[in-house]
């Protein structure tokens, strides 16, 4: 248990994105005393959220809000992927709108990476930019959407379609609010965390297996490595303009077409990106001269996790396709992300189409 305004220790990685720097504050028991963390100049701090962590933590973050002397004021948006458009935001444009919200004013975004990817394109948009706070409560978002600064809502088919890179002023990760994440969130979460891993290597990729024990409860130095890790790779292409930032489609390639494949419905993002991490593995052993050991090694931190063992449920001639047709439209992803080792990726690597075929039959059969 952590009191709130309690000592527990707190992490801190300052993240480097171009001419902005912000610090990414790690503790638990840090969500009770956000008031008095989130600085700067706002008098008004408007608290986005979605109606599933409403319940669980907008209590506590508005009154720690009024401790501080701050005037809060909270938007409940409806949860989910689907509604992450531009329907939903033009209803937080309205409200920042009638709360008389100006450029002195803040944006708390209390939530997972859908909530953070909405409130943030809506901070950065609303009289071209107001302060953004982002306070993720998913795993997936303390280790992946709350750092980089990129911010977006779907249209159309399009995910992600419409959106800017905009540097949150500050990021605060309680880890106890990951007691209340359903089980398959925080799996799925666990897909990017092994992602970092393996991208990582050394002490990272060793917490990260050690913390697959209890997914549930992470250690917040794990997830200050990951920060760290990704705000490195972000700190070299802050806006995904040189390439570097390529590394991190580790596992989505194959991931996203699996996802795809079955309509959005069958595997969650992070099933689908474990199972692609599987196949990113086995080709690396092929293709990129990975260790055999390293490779098991990999395959056995991702069932540890309780990632899918293999793909059921999918044609595996859709899933061809879709990576083909991932390939034609993601610009500057051309080729696969692969593993000269662990903690050693290479970006752009040419597959050809037999062994593509040939690692989704190994996914199903396996
Ligand atoms: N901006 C980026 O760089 C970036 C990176 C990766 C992903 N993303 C985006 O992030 C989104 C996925 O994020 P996500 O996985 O966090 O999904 P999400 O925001 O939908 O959250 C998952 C579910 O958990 C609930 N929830 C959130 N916190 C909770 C808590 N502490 N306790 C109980 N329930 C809780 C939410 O209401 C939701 O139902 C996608 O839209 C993706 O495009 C963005
Ligand atoms: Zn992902």
């Amino acid at each position: 248990m952590s009191a709130a305004g309690g000592s527990s220790a707190v992490l801190t990685v300052t993240v480097r994105a171009g001419g902005d720097a912000y610090d990414v504050l790690i503790g638990a028991g840090l969500l009770g005393r956000l008031g008095e963390l989130v600085g700067g100049p706002a008098t008004q701090a408007v608290v986005v959220c979605d109606e599933n962590v409403a319940p669980l933590y907008l209590e506590r973050v508005l009154s720690g809000l009024v401790s501080a002397g701050r005037r809060p004021s909270s938007i409940v948006l409806p949860p989910g992927e689907q509604a992450k458009t531009q329907a939903t935001l033009a209803l937080l444009y309205d409200r920042l709108y009638d709360l008389g919200v100006g450029r002195d004013d803040a944006v708390v975004a209390l939530g997972g990476g859908v909530v953070g990817d909405m409130a943030g394109y809506a901070a950065a948009t609303f009289l071209r930019g107001v302060d953004l706070v982002q306070v993720p409560t998913t795993l997936l978002a303390m280790v992946d959407a709350a750092v980089g600064g990129k911010v977006a809502v779907d249209y159309r088919e399009g995910k992600n379609y419409l959106g800017t890179f905009y540097q949150p002023r500050l990021v605060v990760e309680d880890p106890d609010t990951l007691a209340t994440l359903p089980e398959r969130e925080v799996r799925g979460g666990w897909a990017e965390v092994v992602k970092h891993g393996l991208l990582a290597g050394g002490p990272t990729l060793e917490l990260t297996e050690s913390g697959a024990a209890h997914p549930a409860h992470p250690d917040p130095r794990l997830l200050e490595a990951d920060v760290r890790f990704k705000a490195a790779v972000v700190g070299r292409d802050p806006r995904e303009i040189t390439g570097a930032r390529a590394i991190l489609n580790l596992g989505h390639t194959v991931g996203h077409a699996i996802e795809a494949a079955g309509a959005f419905a069958g595997y969650s993002h992070g099933e689908a990106v474990g199972l692609g991490l599987r196949a990113a593995l086995w080709l690396s052993e092929r293709l990129a001269g990975l260790d055999a050991r390293e490779a098991v090694r990999g395959q056995e931190l991702i069932s540890a996790v309780g990632l899918p063992e293999r793909l059921t449920g999918v044609a595996a001639d859709d899933v061809a396709r879709l990576i083909a047709r991932d390939k034609k439209v993601a610009a500057g992803t051309a080729g696969f992300v692969l593993l000269e080792s662990v903690g050693r990726p290479v970006a752009g690597m040419a597959v050809p189409a037999k062994l593509q075929s040939e690692v989704i039959a190994w996914l199903l059969n396996r």
